[in-house]
């Protein structure tokens, strides 16, 4: 039996057919099991002599195995680590990774100019109430400017905000009275529109809010040529056109010179030579006294600009729903800028 078993085992060449010759000879029914199984009927003479030797051949063929398994385990580990080499020295596989989105980008640029100039960031609602969207900007139930801003009523008293303006009241009335006021309030806004290369329902403003002692509309020309410079070069300048807002009197509407042409006229700016890009005023009486401050004692000035607009002047995009569609050859220009 040991003969046989030792031959057999010197030929196995793999970790199954060893597991297989364990069973046959060491198992519960193996070979040597039942010679160990026959003692009982040997004699008391017997007995040791021939368990003696059964447990000889058991350690034999256990060594024998015992040898086989740690070779197959060596070969096992070999062939792996000639499988899984590394080669470290490999230029690695670039993961495509994500960039800011341009809108996201000039807004941060707008932000950082502000912010630049002493104004904190404040921010409101989506969802506002008609008060805060136009009551308290001076814009009555059935006051005709309403229809400037075609708006979504959620219910009669309450719909998504037209514009960011409801956060210049918010932040008057948490001041509650106290001087000076400098915010910038970014965010999304609501209208009705039907969606073009030049409109969205869903857009993204950000208004600008000072209110102090002695605030004039120079302040507010200052202002804003130093953020148009900063935004678009220092040789651009900026023109103001009367206009009208109810929460702002007097009322302008600011052009600054044409980043395409340099102020010469060209198609963007239809040879104009200025493109525009913000409405803006001193705040109304009316307006500071529902925000909780005194008209006789202090004075303030406001501007609003649409984020997308400045985007499309800055890049000379032709389209605004490019911003929208997730497009990666329109977003990947970006990603290096
Ligand atoms: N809220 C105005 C708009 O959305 C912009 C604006 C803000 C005008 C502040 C004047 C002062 O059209």
């Amino acid at each position: 039996l040991r003969g046989e078993a030792l031959r057999e085992l010197q030929e196995v060449e793999s970790q199954g057919a060893l597991n297989d010759l364990r069973v046959k000879y060491l198992g519960k029914k193996g070979a040597l099991t039942e010679i160990l199984r026959g003692m009982g009927s040997l004699s008391a003479e017997e007995r040791p002599v021939i368990g003696g030797v059964a447990n000889d051949v058991r350690a034999a063929i256990e060594a024998v195995i015992e040898e086989k398994q740690v070779a197959f385990q060596e070969a096992e580990t070999n062939r792996r680590l000639a499988a899984e080499t590394l080669d470290v020295s490999l230029p690695g596989r670039a993961l495509p990774t994500g960039a800011i989105h341009p809108l996201n980008k000039v807004a941060q640029e707008i932000e950082d100019v502000f912010v630049g100039l002493g104004y904190s960031i404040a921010e409101g609602p989506e969802v506002e109430s008609d008060y805060y969207n136009f009551e308290a900007l001076n814009l009555p139930k059935n006051h005709p400017a309403r229809d400037m801003q075609d708006s979504f009523y959620v219910t009669e008293d309450i719909l998504m905000r037209t514009h960011t303006s409801p956060v210049q009241v918010r932040t008057m009335q948490a001041k509650k009275g106290e001087a000076p006021i400098k915010v910038i309030c970014p965010g999304k806004v609501y209208r009705r529109d039907d969606d073009d290369a030049t409109h969205s329902f869903q857009f993204n403003q950000i208004e600008g809010l000072v209110v102090g002692k002695g605030i004039r509309m120079s302040d507010l020309k200052g202002t804003l040529l130093q953020f148009v410079q900063q935004m678009f070069g220092s040789q651009a300048q900026i023109r103001l056109r009367p206009s009208f807002f109810p929460f702002t009197e007097p009322s302008a509407e600011v052009d600054v010179t044409c980043v395409q042409c340099g102020g010469h006229g060209c198609r963007m700016c239809k040879g104009t030579g200025w493109l525009e890009i913000l409405g803006c005023g001193m705040v109304h009486p009316r307006v500071l006294e529902m925000g909780g401050y005194d008209p006789e004692e202090v004075t303030g000035f406001a501007f609003g600009m649409g984020v997308e607009r400045i985007a499309l002047l800055k890049y000379g995009i032709d389209d605004i729903r490019h911003f929208y569609s997730n497009d990666l050859r329109f977003l990947g220009q970006f990603a290096r800028m």
